[in-house]
């Protein structure tokens, strides 16, 4: 199976490690538009550098394609792969447009291509136990987090370029109350601002969101990127007969009240998630996937929501 990327920053390459290694499976392209850095990542995992992605497409065959870049960079890069048939993988969030990333989720109907999205905290061996648990119908609300400092890619910090931090980076814990709890209706939004200072920095320092979904269930999802050291990600829930305590990426802690389990996760997410991809594609199977590009907008259109909600200071709709 041949491999094209587009966008080799962090994730690109994290991605790169992990497929150069599945067998039957060879990079072919790799295209940035920093030229160097397609360059060296050719150099590592094989294949021809490219600056131009359209010009890569078009020369190149190849069976699926990964699109890692920034959230304000995607063009038509899912686009031109529809038009060929290309299977892609997208890293989150799908888009920063919520109508242009509406607009290729209908496209990739039309044609039944396969996508996956990089949610990959779906792929966890601790959420698939805990799981079964959210169809009891005894939850009665949870609390979520993200917070921690800047991360270092230069355009994080503006909230044009990212989203700001709820729609990239709180968004893994937003999906992730979609994947246990279900669909959101509604949410209602509040900021702070004040506390970080730093050129160019235009996005809030911390928020909280309440959010109500349509099983009557609710629950508040905050985020922070105004801590120096410390910081944690995650989500408590409280069901009748017990709490589930959820570090992301690490362990659950069930409290029974007279007993407490206690599971810790060991899985490489990124790795399980390029497999199942690799695998939907040979077997033509979708159901491999977690986290399809529909369901990538859904939780884009929720973050969004929660984005409108600041800044109008109501209740807003999520709408898909
Ligand atoms: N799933 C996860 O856990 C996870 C982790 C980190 C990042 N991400 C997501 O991955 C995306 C990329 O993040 P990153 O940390 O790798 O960013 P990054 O800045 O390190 O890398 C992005 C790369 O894309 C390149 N690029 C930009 N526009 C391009 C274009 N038109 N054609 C080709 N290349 C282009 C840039 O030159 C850069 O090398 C973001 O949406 C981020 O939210 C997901």
């Amino acid at each position: 199976m041949r491999i094209g990327f587009i966008g080799c920053g962090w994730i690109g390459n994290e991605h790169m490690k992990r497929v150069s290694k599945i067998e039957g499976v060879e990079i072919s392209c790799i295209c940035d538009i920093d030229g160097d850095k397609a360059k060296i990542a050719c150099e590592k995992y094989g294949g021809k550098p490219y600056t131009d992605y359209r010009k890569m497409l078009d020369e190149v065959e190849i069976d699926a394609c990964y699109i890692c870049v920034p959230p304000f960079a995607h063009k038509d890069q899912e686009i031109l792969c529809i038009e060929k048939n290309i299977p892609f993988f997208v890293e989150k969030p799908v888009h920063i447009d919520l109508e242009k990333a509406k607009e290729i989720a209908e496209k990739i109907e039309e044609r039944k291509l396969i996508t996956c999205v990089g949610y990959q905290d779906r792929y966890q061996r601790i959420i698939e136990y805990i799981k079964p648990f959210f169809k009891e119908n005894n939850l009665g609300f949870f609390t979520g987090w993200w917070v921690n400092g800047i991360p270092q890619a230069w355009w994080w910090r503006k909230k044009e370029l990212s989203g700001g931090q709820i729609v990239e980076q709180t968004t893994h814990i937003f999906d992730m109350a979609r994947y246990l709890v279900g669909e959101p209706v509604e949410v209602f939004a509040v900021k702070r601002k004040g506390i970080v200072k730093m050129e160019g920095y235009n996005i809030e320092d911390a928020s909280g969101v309440s959010i109500y979904f349509e099983n009557g269930v609710f629950g508040i999802i905050f985020s922070g990127c105004f801590m120096k050291n410390a910081g944690k990600a995650g989500l408590d829930f409280y069901f009748s007969d017990k709490i589930i305590e959820y570090q992301e990426r690490r362990s659950v802690k069930i409290n029974y009240g007279n007993k407490i389990e206690e599971i810790y996760e060991t899985e490489d997410l990124i790795m399980a998630e390029d497999k199942s991809f690799i695998e939907a594609i040979k077997k033509k199977d979708p159901s491999l996937i977690k986290s399809s590009y529909k369901d990538g907008v859904k939780t884009l259109a929720f973050t969004i929501a929660a984005n409108k909600s600041m800044e109008s200071g109501k209740v807003e709709k999520v709408r898909v």
